[in-house]
Order: structure tokens, then C-alpha cells, then sequence
């Protein structure tokens, strides 16, 4: 069953039945100002933060019909129908109301016909600025004079931290009101309290500082408001037929100890054939900026001038890389909506969508890393701001703190470390996990081979704790931290969790999966002391990394798999456990590492197709947990299928294709793409249920009776893994320190494609043919006319525009 379509032209995915199988969502704004809107127009705003800074209340985990949103009703004057410019919530008759929602590159427009009127409502966040704009074109196409009335409805939090607008009443409910004045509701918060962004020291959680927020209406005069929700709504009434909206008109009531919501009438009257807009505006602010903001939008052409910049600003950002494949879906994703998911999980973390809640003040440390990879070959720039305030995340010891706020600021001597109960208070942490900072080494290389920048290594920056040091120390000590951690292997100790964050391994168990990325950091670390001419140091890194490959060869190895860990001398993932028994990441990991030998790479990549492929992606182990393990296995708190217990969990996936194409199985590594590929499950939405633009934490295994079905969308380390895996992995461009590298790894099939890349501030075109349907190996290279017998192409001999034409073979 499908809902819509990718319109690839506009860059936008259309979705032509509202009824979709859950809220398919979308994101507005930037990191100052952040909004989640759905195809019905729920969602909700924030600014900054969504734990601290919620200005529109989102309710979560309720049927969609009970939740919020930024509604616009339509009412009919004469003959007294009413209906929303979103399907919901009026919800009217589908074989009547006709709904179609374009979510763009952070913007959204909702279309409705209904009863021969048509709206269309952009929302988005001006670039740049701390507020949201909806704006409603409505036209009469039924042939006869028509009066309509607009009712908007935002609804407020009481207080910005979002747990205690939704818990705690007996405050909440009291410090909060609203008024009114022109065209503009102002809500207040604290508003005794003058000096506006300062503190009143208040109980945990609670903001104590004064707030305002406006709701403009610019473009008709407002006949009828409410500033209190259920003076709006009415008594035991809900969202679809607010008394407000029945009555035909509003209350002119305002909050004062209840909710504050903006409810606004205008009233149009529109001939035949004619349209009229009408623009709101929402931000933070008091009313002089609530005024500022308004009056901007008496500019006629403004909305549409503001929606160009903010889709040319967007659109152009994914200009740094395209690709045209025989495949439509692969280069959808690759053009499109994985760039974009990169963009949203690296500015938005863990913190906010419509799963996550939003109360997750900072960056998780290992997701946020590999964010970063997802976006390197777009905005290597900001990769490199966010490594800054990673590395300055990490504390003297070489282990990296769990979460770097938000708010956190890189300088030195702040004392930030699982040592400082105000941090542990702050993020609930009391542990370090063992492969935190070990994410560090593949990221920042990837960024010095986009960019050259290896001068970076020589950057100073401060620990989260105490002292400062080059990058290329921090990078020393991560790795003398990973050293001090061995167990009786020889290999990682699990620490608080090492990418599994349902392995509890402690100072007792061994992970061979964080081994491998030890041994892989250990490479890169030597890898730049040689380009840094320290001999000694590249000494050093190799001889550690010998030692750790012997142990992993000794104890991990097993027959036909690498094992993922021990218990004490138990064995995790061994032929001859019942349960859990093979595992994916150590398989791929041994592969992406270098670890494993072409012998042990075939037979269990081999082995991960046969136990663990299923036609929606690799589950992460097999058989899952029912009854062994625990308290180590935390998996075995979830029903076999889920998540970390035999579900398709999607981030590995990408590592898994990637792995496949150093292997040269471009067949396989394609038959896997396709498999988690969301573009390629449009049809299939009713076994999907998530957004088939996006990728999802993961997808429930083969035991559970949902097999195929998708959770825990956007903000996942998905998103970086599958650009990972698609451009460097399948379609095999990989920056180098001195040049680039191309080297695709492709189905035997794809006979010819075409790849554009912006390398250095310089332009690369590339064909790529393949006329006898290998799957990997490159015969030459002609770089503007001039053959070359490798696939490296140096950087010197880059022109600003370059015709690249690569055959394989
Ligand atoms: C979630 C976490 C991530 C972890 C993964 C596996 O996606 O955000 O940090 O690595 O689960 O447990």
C-alpha cells in the first residue's frame, strides 16, 4: 500500500493520503529554533533546546486524533460546515476532503480541497531568524461568493522544560498568561519577575525565568481571539470541534491559571476565483518583537522570498554530491533524503522528534561522532566545529564524557567528568563506555582526507576536565586509555557498554567488536604519526596493534565466526551457545578493520547472509535472548525481533555494505542496500509503517510477528552509516590525504552511472562505465584527457572543473 511519492524534481517527498499508517514527520528550522511538523500539521517547537526551550506543547505517545498541532480551521459562515486545512483534526470524510502534504527540505505544505475551497499552507522557519511562519492561501473555486472564517490554533507550554509543562500542575497552571492587542496574542511566563534571562532559583528543573512568546496574524483583521485553551476548545469537547469553531467565533477570553493557547478568527470574503492569504508567525519574544516580526510580512512576495533563500540555502548544500545510477531509489537517497536525515541527526542528535522526546539536553557522545561522517563530503566546516567540541568532550584520561551538553562551550579547566556529581547529576551517567572515544579516529581521518586539513592534528584544544593538548595527543590518549583497559584476553574491556549499549560487559567482560576498533584507532594513530614523520610513535601504535590482532586471532576466532565477547571465560556468540549465538559486528567489524584474513572474511560474511539476512536487512545476532545472560545481556529485556534482541537493527547495516565492498561483492553489498533502503518499501507502507523517506533505528526481526516493520525514525546513526556505505562503499569515492581515490563497488549490472562531486573547492564529473559487468576493479582513469593506470587521482592534478571518465574492469 502506498501514501505518496517522491517528487525528486521539487525535492520533496508528496503525500497524497492522510491517513498514513503513523505520523510521517518533518523538520523545520535550525539549531536556534527547532520544530517538528507532521503531514496533519502536529508537532511541536522549541527553542534550543527541546527539554528547556518548548514553546508549542507536543503530547506524546497518543492517538495522533488526541494531540496537538498547528491547526487552522476553515468554517463555513453561511451554511455552517467547518473543516481544518490539515486532514486532522476535523478528520472529515476522505471521499470528500482531499489532502495533500509536500514535506520539503525543512519546510512543509499542506494542501486541502474541501467543499469547493482550497488551501495550501507552507510552514517553515525563516533562515536565520527564532520563529515559525505559517502561511495559508485560500481560494474559492466553487463558483459562488463564499464567506470563511480562519481559526488558528497554537497551543502554548506553560513553562519551557517540557516535563514540567506536561507534570508538574500545581505550578505550572499559575505562572503563565496571555493578552491580546492588534492582531497579536502575547503569552507570558514569570511575569513578575522584570529581568527577563535571568534566574530565580527555583526547584529542579524548573526554568524560573520570565518568558514571552507571540502569535501574530498578519494580512486580515482579527475579529474574535482566545488566549485560554479551553475557552477555545469548550468544556468535554477536543481538537475536532472546538466550541470556538462550532460557534463561529471565538471566546476573547484570555489564560489566566489554566493554558494559553492562540486562537484566532479572521473573517474572508472571497468571490469566485478568488484567493487570499493570511500569515501567522510564532516565536519567542514580547510584543515589541512580536510586532517587529509582523510587520515584515505586510511586504508583499515576502513569505515566498524567505521560502526561496531557505530552499536555495538547503538545496544547494546537497549540490556537493550527486550521483545518477541506474537505480532511482539508491540515488534518491543519496541526492536526497539520507543527505538531508545526515543534516537533521547531526544538528538534532538524539534530542527531539516525534519518538524522542526531546528531553535529551546534549550529544550523545558515539552517536554524535559518527554523525559527523554523514556529512563531511557536504559541510566539512561544520564537521569540523562539532570535532572541536567533541574532542574538547573528551576528559584528560582519554575517555570521552557519555554527553557533551548542548550549552557546552570548549575551554579549559571546567572539571566536567563522571568525578563531578553535578555532571552526574546532570546526564544520570556514572560510567564510562569503552568505545566512546573510538569513534574519533575513522571520523577525524575521514575529515582530513575531504578536506587535507592535516594541520587539524596540531590544534589544541582543552580536556573536558582538566588541561589541554594537539588533537593528535588526544588522540594518544584515547587509545592509552583503550590500552589500561584489557581484560585477560588481551582484549577491550565492555566498560558501561561498548557500541551495544544493551552489553553490560563492566571491567569483566570483553568486547571483540570494540577490540577491532581499537585495532583499527591503533592503525590510524600510526597512520598519522608517518604523515607526521614521528617514527617512534608509528613504532609504538603498530606493536600495540600486533599484540591486540594475535589475542583477537587466539580467543575471538572460531571456526566459522568471530565470537563477540566473553563473560568472564564464557564465550558470547559461540556455535555453542543456544542463544545469541552469532553476531554481525564483530563479522563486519573484523572486515572494516583490516583483522580479518580473506579466509575468515569469506566464511563468515558467508555465514552472516545464511543466519542472519532476512528480505528487510541483517539482524544484529541470532537466535535472540529468552533466558540467558542477564544482568550482562540488557537485550533480553526487549521481545525477541526488537531492537538489540535479534532485530534488524539499521546502523550496522551500512557498516555491513561497506564491509562487503572492501570484500569486492558489489552484488551482495546492493542486494543489502536494497533490502533497508526506505525509498524501496513506498509500496509497502503497511508492513513499514515508518516514513519511507527516512531510515529508521531498526526493523523488527524475523520473530516477531511484525517482521518488516520499522521504529525510531530520523534520528539514528543510520543515516551516516548508509551515506558511508553508499559513497565511499558502492559508489567508491574515497578522499585521500594527497588526491582521491575512486574505486566502485558495484551490481555486476550497473553498466554505466554518474557521480559529481565538489573535492577541494574543485569540481569533478565523473562517468563511470562498466562494460563487462564487474563487480570492483578499476583499468583506468581519464582525467581530462589524460589516462592514468590506477584509480588515484592526485590532487595536483585536479583543474577547477574536471571530466573524469573511469572504466572498470
Ligand atoms: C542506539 C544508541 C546508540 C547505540 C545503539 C546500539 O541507537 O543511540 O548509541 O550505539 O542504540 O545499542
Amino acid at each position: 500500500m502506498r501514501f505518496g511519492y517522491f517528487d525528486n524534481v521539487r525535492k520533496e517527498y508528496v503525500i497524497t493520503r492522510p491517513d498514513t499508517p503513523r505520523e510521517w514527520t518533518n523538520y523545520l528550522g535550525s539549531l536556534e529554533y527547532g520544530a517538528i511538523i507532521t503531514n496533519n500539521a502536529q508537532g511541536y517547537s522549541f527553542v534550543k533546546s527541546g527539554a528547556s526551550g518548548r514553546i508549542l506543547r507536543g503530547r506524546f505517545n497518543v492517538p495522533p486524533t488526541t494531540a496537538p498541532g498547528r491547526y487552522i480551521y476553515l468554517k463555513d459562515m453561511e451554511n455552517g460546515d467547518y473543516w481544518s486545512s490539515s486532514w486532522l483534526p476535523v478528520k472529515k470524510d476522505l471521499s470528500k476532503y482531499e489532502s495533500i502534504c509536500r514535506h520539503g527540505i525543512l519546510y512543509t505544505i499542506i494542501a486541502s480541497k474541501y467543499d469547493g475551497i482550497e488551501t495550501e499552507t507552507l510552514y517553515y522557519v525563516p533562515l536565520n531568524e527564532l520563529y515559525e511562519v505559517w502561511a495559508i492561501k485560500v481560494r474559492n473555486n466553487s463558483g459562488r461568493k463564499r464567506k470563511i472564517s480562519l481559526f488558528s490554533y497554537a497551543e502554548f507550554t506553560n513553562e519551557p522544560n517540557e516535563t514540567q509543562d506536561l507534570v508538574n500542575m500545581q505550578y505550572t497552571l499559575f505562572i503563565s498568561r496571555t493578552y491580546y492587542k492588534d492582531n497579536l496574542i502575547i503569552q507570558t511566563i514569570n511575569e513578575n519577575y522584570s529581568e527577563i534571562g535571568k534566574v530565580i532559583p527555583q526547584e529542579e528543573g524548573i526554568s524560573g525565568r520570565r518568558f514571552n512568546r507571540f502569535f501574530g496574524v498578519i494580512g486580515e483583521k482579527v475579529v474574535s481571539y482566545d488566549g485560554d485553551r479551553d475557552k477555545f476548545i469548550g468544556s468535554y469537547r477536543d481538537y475536532s470541534n472546538p466550541i470556538a469553531v462550532e460557534r463561529g467565533m471565538c471566546g476573547n477570553s484570555l489564560n489566566y491559571g489554566k493554558n494559553s493557547c492562540a486562537g484566532t478568527q479572521v473573517i474572508l470574503d472571497l468571490e469566485p476565483g478568488e484567493e487570499k492569504e493570511v500569515i501567522y508567525v510564532l516565536g519567542q519574544g514580547a510584543e515589541a518583537t512580536g510586532r517587529r516580526v509582523m510587520a515584515k510580512y505586510e511586504e508583499k512576495g515576502r513569505v515566498e522570498k524567505e521560502w526561496n533563500e531557505l530552499k536555495n540555502y538547503w538545496q544547494s548544500k546537497l549540490e556537493g554530491f550527486k550521483v545518477k545510477t541506474p537505480d532511482e531509489n539508491f540515488d534518491t537517497m543519496v541526492n536526497i533524503w539520507n543527505a538531508y536525515q545526515c543534516f537533521i541527526t547531526f544538528f538534532w542528535s538524539r534530542a527531539a522528534s516525534m519518538i524522542y522526546v526531546g528531553q535529551r539536553d546534549g550529544y550523545g557522545y558515539r552517536d554524535t561522532v559518527q554523525d559527523i561522517q554523514g556529512i563531511i563530503h557536504l559541510e566539512p566546516q561544520e564537521a569540523k566545529k562539532r570535532l572541536r567540541l567533541m574532542l574538547a568532550g573528551q576528559t584528560s584520561k582519554g575517555v570521552a564524557l557519555p554527553l557533551v551538553f548542548f550549552d557546552y562551550e570548549i575551554k579549559p579547566n571546567q572539571g566536567l567528568s563522571l568525578d563531578n556529581p553535578y555532571y552526574v547529576k546532570r546526564t544520570g551517567y556514572t560510567e564510562y563506555r569503552c568505545d566512546d572515544h573510538l569513534w574519533l579516529y575513522i571520523t577525524i581521518r575521514q575529515y582530513i582526507k575531504e578536506t587535507g586539513d592535516l594541520a587539524f592534528l596540531d590544534e589544541i584544544l582543552p580536556y573536558s576536565d582538566y588541561g589541554e593538548d594537539t588533537v593528535y595527543e588526544h588522540l594518544r590518549k584515547g587509545i592509552l586509555f583503550s590500552l589500561s583497559k584489557l581484560g585477560k584476553h588481551g582484549l577491550s574491556f565492555g566498560l558501561d557498554a561498548d557500541w551495544n549499549d544493551t552489553l553490560r560487559l563492566g571491567e569483566e567482560g570483553e568486547t571483540v567488536f570494540a577490540s577491532m576498533q581499537l585495532y583499527l584507532a591503533l592503525k590510524i594513530f600510526a597512520e598519522f604519526a608517518g604523515r607526521k614523520g614521528k617514527k617512534e610513535d608509528v613504532e609504538w601504535a603498530e606493536k600495540e596493534a600486533k599484540k591486540l590482532d594475535e589475542n583477537i586471532q587466539k580467543y575471538a576466532w572460531e571456526e566459522d565466526r568471530f565470537v563477540r565477547g566473553f563473560i568472564g571465560d564464557e564465550v558470547i556468540g559461540s556455535k555453542k551457545n543456544t542463544e545469541a549465538s552469532f553476531w554481525l559486528n564483530p563479522q563486519v567489524w573484523a572486515v572494516l578493520s583490516g583483522v580479518a584474513t580473506e579466509e575468515q572474511a569469506k566464511i563468515s560474511m558467508d555465514n552472516v547472509e545464511k543466519i542472519l539476512n532476512t528480505d528487510y536487512g541483517a539482524m544484529i545476532m541470532y537466535p535472540p535472548v529468552r533466558t540467558w545472560g542477564f544482568p550482562v545481556f540488557r537485550m533480553i529485556l526487549f521481545n525477541p525481533g526488537m531492537k538489540e534482541n535479534a532485530g534488524i537493527f539499521c546502523h550496522p547495516q551500512g557498516w555491513l555494505i561497506k564491509a562487503e565492498t572492501i570484500l569486492g561483492n558489489g552484488d551482495r553489498a546492493f542486494k543489502y542496500y536494497q533490502e533497508v533502503n526506505p525509498a524501496n518499501m513506498n509500496d509497502k507502507a503497511e508492513i513499514r509503517e515508518a516514513e519511507p523517506y527516512v531510515h529508521c533505528q531498526f526493523v523488527e526481526g524475523k520473530d516477531s510477528p511484525y517482521h518488516g516493520r520499522a521504529h525510531v525514525h530520523w534520528l539514528t546513526g543510520t543515516a551516516s552509516s548508509m551515506m558511508v556505505a553508499a559513497v565511499e562503499g558502492i559508489l567508491g569515492i574515497k578522499p585521500d590525504y594527497d588526491g582521491i581515490v575512486i574505486d566502485p563497488c558495484v551490481p555486476s549490472h550497473w553498466k554505466e552511472f554518474y557521480i559529481e562531486k565538489v573535492f577541494r573547492g574543485k569540481k569533478l564529473r565523473i562517468k563511470v562505465e562498466n562494460p563487462n559487468g564487474v563487480q570492483k576493479g578499476v583499468k583506468t582513469i581519464n582525467l581530462n584527457g589524460k589516462e592514468i593506470r590506477s584509480n588515484f587521482i592526485l590532487e595536483k592534478d585536479l583543474k577547477d572543473d574536471n571530466e573524469i571518465i573511469v572504466i572498470m574492469g
